[in-house]
Parts: C-alpha cells; sequence; structure tokens
C-alpha cells in the first residue's frame, strides 16, 4: 500500500512537472498579478484560473491547480475551493466548445428546453455529456444576464442570442469547422484581459 501511495505521488509529480505556462502566458499572468499589491496575489485567481483553463486544454486537472498555487503561493486547496464553486471551472476534460444553454424563466419561456433537445438530437448527447470527436460538451446554466434575448447560449467568451434551430446550426458548423478551443478568454485572451 505504501509503495502504491509512493507510486502515485512519482506519478502525479511527473504530471506535475509537464506543467508549466507558455512565455506568452506567463507574461499575462504577471500582468494580472501586477494589478494586485505586493502579497495579495491570491486576487488575481480567478483570472489566471481563467488563462490556466485556456492553456492546458480547457480544464483544470488537480496538477494544473496545484502549479497554479505554485506560481501565485498560495496552497492548493485556496485554489480548488475557488475552481470546485464557478461552473465557469471545469474540474475534469470537456470538448473544445462547451454549450451553456441558459435555462432560467425567460429562455425557457421562449424555448430553451426545446433548443437543449435539438442540440442533444444534432450532436448525440445529453446534457453533462461530451461528442465523441472531443469538439462539443453540452451543458445547462442559469441565467447568464441575456433575458432580453432569450433563448440563448454561451460559448467560451460568446454569446449566442435570439436562438433558433437555424442559428444553432450555423453556430455548431462554425465551431466545428474553426476547431479549436473556445474559452471564457477566447485563448487570444492577451487581447480581452
Ligand atoms: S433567463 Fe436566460 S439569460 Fe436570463
Amino acid at each position: 500500500m505504501g509503495s502504491q501511495v509512493h507510486g502515485t505521488q512519482e506519478f502525479n509529480k511527473s504530471k506535475r512537472a509537464e506543467i508549466k505556462f507558455s512565455e506568452e502566458a506567463m507574461a499575462i499572468v504577471k500582468g494580472i498579478v501586477s494589478h494586485y499589491p505586493e502579497g495579495k496575489q491570491k486576487s488575481a485567481l480567478l483570472p489566471v484560473l481563467h488563462v490556466a483553463q485556456a492553456e492546458f486544454g480547457g480544464w483544470l486537472s488537480p496538477e494544473v491547480m496545484d502549479y497554479v498555487a505554485e506560481v501565485l503561493k498560495i496552497k492548493p486547496i485556496e485554489v480548488f475551493e475557488v475552481a470546485s464553486f464557478y461552473t465557469m471551472y471545469n474540474l475534469k476534460p470537456v470538448g473544445k466548445c462547451v454549450l451553456e444553454v441558459c435555462q432560467t424563466s425567460s429562455c425557457w419561456l421562449n424555448g430553451a428546453e426545446d433548443i437543449v433537445k435539438y442540440i442533444e438530437k444534432k450532436l448525440n448527447i445529453k446534457v453533462g455529456e461530451t461528442t465523441k470527436d472531443g469538439m462539443f460538451t453540452l451543458k445547462t446554466a442559469e441565467c447568464l444576464g441575456s433575458c432580453g434575448t432569450a433563448p440563448m447560449l454561451q460559448c467560451g467568451a460568446s454569446y449566442h442570442e435570439n436562438l433558433t434551430y437555424a442559428k444553432v446550426d450555423t453556430i455548431l458548423e462554425t465551431y466545428k469547422a474553426e476547431g479549436k478551443l473556445r474559452s471564457y478568454t477566447d485563448l487570444d485572451y492577451k487581447n480581452t484581459l
């Protein structure tokens, strides 16, 4: 048992060693941290987690969270507490495009349920699942603050509003053709943070 635990630790350590921000991402992280006083770098955690999620495949593995803790000089549990609280952080692998369909009052009254069913059928997945090609994950979300243009969905930093089946078709085709990870910072986060 002891050697098994030790073996797991070694494995985690070697996985952890592979995780490092690119120079570009690290420059962005440093820029974010510089907005806060010395010793208050924990305040930078939310935007830094967005950069980490965009940088490391759209989700935050335990190793990535440990790395963020190390970069910000805070405890790993402090990172986990925040990352596990907000639905915008994914703690398990997801598709390159996470589709979050709002299901709250205004969207619900305007057909959100039908939009969800339409996407489920089109992508052959259920809510919470990812397509086999790793392209799309479907989620539902609570009010995303775009009630006047219901029904709507969010994918990364983009809002898609006044949804119709035809609009959904276009969104899915466009994203699939682009084939890129859509993060809350759209990967060209240098322009948006
Ligand atoms: S109810 Fe859907 S955005 Fe507010």
